[in-house]
């Protein structure tokens, strides 16, 4: 039996801590890599990673220049939050009849956001005999998929809410940026109006991924504006100090509104300075569920576990494009990832 084939597309942040857990993992390995930044092109994926080993794979520009079709059974894929943005990529991938996971945030449930889209990928991935699926920490598991599977334990429900408390100093520099930390209240606004600052994408998906699991209509979803939190007393981070009145990251809520009434409240917070960082889901119903986990769950460990663990479930899936409520109970895969597989899946 045969490894498993992986093709990277984005060696990003993200991409790179994915590349290097692949490397610890028992029978699978990384065959191609594609990522159009011109400091990666062309060189070995290990030089990229800034690692020893060498793969004797180059960073290629496009799908087509990094591996011939069928040669691989998954693509990973990890370049952008929205799926105006990668459904060319996606569609790049499964017409070379690759699997793809993928942590584009609008593509974990692109049905309330994106229908058009969200039908002409699984039409063609159900063409093409493959699996598509937008996961990762959030949106992908910890205000969506863990939501979900609580709800299963419920006769009766109300009201669900999540809410995700982060403490962005111990994130990397560039999500710090991206939430506004370290700026004056006006810098904030003009990076909100410049789009350079952009709130959490994923909350519509969540709540929407949510409803449909447990059967709610959805009126609408309203996303409020994405709010500063403004630093008490000055804060820092490793990388930025923070004074006092100025932002020290941001806040943002989104309802799912069913029969008139707020039934789904998500609520993420993201700042420098945050005293707890927790996820709490707290389910109103029969029975009432009250949830929390201390601290919230690592974004880019969680990141990286949920998209290799998911693995072998989406390439056991049937084609098409799913999301995580379709799939069976995500686990950890740990072992050999070929235990996951029927005996003769690999055989060529
Ligand atoms: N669902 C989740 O929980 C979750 C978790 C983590 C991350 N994410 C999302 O995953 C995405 C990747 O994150 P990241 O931190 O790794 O971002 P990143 O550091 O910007 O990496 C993305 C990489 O992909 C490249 N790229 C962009 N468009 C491309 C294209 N069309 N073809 C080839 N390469 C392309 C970028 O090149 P350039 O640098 O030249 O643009 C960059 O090297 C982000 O949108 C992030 O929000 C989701």
């Amino acid at each position: 039996m045969r490894k498993v084939k992986v093709v990277l597309y984005g060696v990003g942040a993200v991409g790179k801590l994915i590349a290097k857990f692949l490397l610890e993992k028992e029978n699978m390995e990384i065959v191609g890599a594609v990522d159009f930044a011109k400091d990666k092109v062309g060189k070995d994926l290990g030089a990229v990673l800034g690692i020893k080993k060498m793969f004797g794979i180059s960073v290629s520009e496009k799908i087509e220049n990094a591996i011939s079709k069928k040669n691989a059974d998954i693509a990973i894929h990890a370049t952008s939050s929205y799926l105006k943005e990668t459904y060319p990529q996606i569609k790049s991938l499964i017409e070379h009849d690759l699997n793809v996971v993928s942590t584009c945030e609008e593509l974990s449930y692109p049905y309330f956001t994106s229908p058009a889209l969200a039908k002409k990928i699984d039409t063609l991935a159900k063409q093409h005999d493959v699996t598509v699926l937008g996961t990762g920490i959030n949106p992908g598991f910890v205000m969506d998929t863990l939501v979900i599977v609580l709800t299963a334990a419920c006769q009766k429900i109300e009201r669900i809410q999540a809410v995700r408390v982060m403490n962005a100093a111990t994130r990397r520099l560039p999500f710090q940026k991206k939430i506004g930390a370290g700026l004056k209240i006006e810098e904030f606004k003009k990076g909100i109006e410049k789009k350079q600052i952009t709130g959490h994408v994923g909350l519509t998906q969540s709540i929407a991924m949510i409803a449909d699991a447990v059967g709610w209509v959805l009126d609408d979803i309203v996303v409020e504006l994405v709010s500063p939190v403004i630093a008490e007393k000055p804060v820092e981070s490793r990388e930025i100090k923070v004074k006092a009145g100025h932002v020290a990251g941001l806040r943002q809520r989104a309802k799912g509104i069913v029969k008139g009434k707020e039934a789904i409240v998500l609520d993420f917070q993201a700042y420098i300075g945050a005293k707890e960082e927790y996820d709490a889901i707290t389910i109103k119903g029969v029975p009432n569920i009250e949830q929390r986990i201390k601290p919230c769950i690592h974004g880019d460990i969680g990141t990286v576990a949920v998209i290799t663990n998911i693995i072998p479930k989406v390439i056991n899936a049937q084609p098409g494009l799913v999301t995580m409520k379709d799939l069976p109970v995500p686990a950890a895969a740990l072992g050999d990832i070929r235990n996951y597989f029927s005996p003769k899946a690999f055989d060529t």
